[in-house]
């Protein structure tokens, strides 16, 4: 992607552009960011991905009981009649399990892959939304289908509504309210309020970006660190063989403290070595996800080259490369066409003969896995 190209679906500006001036600070309106945009998944398609167990979904809706949100999987006979105003069934991860829909992330690989999570789908009768909240998410709003009205603005007070089973802000202010017809997109960066409510019926998909926070990075990096211990630091004891004899027993040594402290500092000195768990960290598939392993003996030297399965995460940094939460050190050509893989998500046919044996073989081990296929 050329990120200096100015872009319809940012509206005229590059990629560039819109990363300085928008993303993380103000929202874009972009009308006809994709122009002439159809839903790339029926209605009927949406509904049957909501039953299927692999697939998060749910369904929330707004009666004379208030709010009811009720988690997937949810078979058709679960769903409000079409009839009925004020219910939205939203579906989670479409990218995964639909090949299109992981397409049209393709678009917005100006964004590193690192932060982004996925395509959500909202399907919403007339009035039906999820009320006004704000999400932690940087998020493109993309109108699939029919109407939405979206409320925006960037809200002081973040009270919530106590007692509710979704996070709806107690007192929303909006500063901007624009209707979105389908193929406009709206960008909002995290913490902004919103509320997007269906004219009619309608479908949004949200490509909705991620951002760890510090305490989840120390919590999953450090369980790691900690799985690792005896390799990373050993097993040596606390020694005191200079304790002198005590009067105040109950006291913690000083000593021990230190012995505590450079403990957790060796385990963490290395930096490369925290490099490769974040790596193997952001490549982790999702709980629901699985691939279907390669039917073996097939393919191979006749194959057009490989391409990485839609679920698969591929990442790297400068001493590593990271698939589907496993790390591996790679230098020389083999890291280029490895980082090639990663960001083209396929390699030919003679890329993949200039790599060495050993990079072969690991192909080889991830197309038995199904992490990525011939073509
Ligand atoms: C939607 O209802 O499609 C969007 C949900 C959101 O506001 O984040
Ligand atoms: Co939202």
């Amino acid at each position: 992607m050329d990120i200096h190209q100015a872009s319809t679906l940012l509206g005229g500006l590059s990629p560039d552009q819109f990363m300085k001036r928008h993303w993380q600070k103000k929202p874009l309106l972009v009308r006809q960011a994709m122009p002439g945009f159809k839903p790339l998944l029926s209605r009927s398609a949406l509904f049957d991905l909501a039953g299927d167990e692999a697939v998060e979904s749910r369904l929330l809706s707004r009666g004379a009981k208030g709010w009811q949100l009720r988690a997937g999987p949810l078979a058709r006979r679960a769903l409000p009649p079409l009839a009925r105003p004020d219910w939205t069934l939203l579906v989670q991860g479409v990218d995964l399990h639909n090949e299109q829909a992981h397409a049209l992330l393709r678009a917005f690989r100006f964004v590193p892959d690192a932060r982004l999570d996925d395509l959500m789908i909202s399907y919403a009768s007339d009035g039906g939304g999820v009320g006004p909240h704000f999400d932690s998410y940087d998020v493109f709003l993309l109108q699939a289908h029919g109407r939405r009205r979206w409320r925006i603005g960037r809200q002081k007070d973040l009270t919530l509504i106590e007692g509710l089973p979704l996070k709806i802000l107690a007192d929303f202010q909006p500063e901007q309210e624009y209707v979105l017809e389908p193929g406009d997109m709206l960008y909002l960066p995290p913490g902004w309020a919103h509320d997007g409510v269906a004219v009619g019926e309608c479908m949004t998909y949200s490509i909705g970006f991620k951002q760890p926070t510090r305490d989840e990075v120390v919590r999953e990096l450090l369980s790691r660190v900690a799985d690792e211990a005896d390799d990373l630091v050993g097993d040596m004891a606390y020694r005191d063989p200079r304790q002198p004899a005590t009067e105040q027993p109950a006291e913690i040594p000083e000593a021990m403290l230190a012995f505590a402290r450079d403990a957790i500092e060796r385990a963490l000195s290395e930096p490369s070595h925290l490099a490769l768990l974040l790596g193997e960290l952001m490549t982790e598939p999702k709980p629901n996800v699985w691939f279907e392993p390669a039917d073996l003996g097939h393919g191979g030297e006749s194959a057009d080259g490989v391409v990485l399965d839609r679920r698969t995460r591929m990442l790297y940094d400068a001493r590593h490369v990271f698939i589907n939460g496993e790390g591996f050190r790679a230098s020389g050509k083999d890291a280029r066409l490895m980082r090639a893989l990663a960001n083209k998500r396929c390699l030919t046919r003679a890329q993949v003969a200039q790599l060495g044996a050993g990079a072969r073989e690991l192909l080889e081990q991830w197309r038995d896995a199904g992490w990525l296929h011939e073509r």
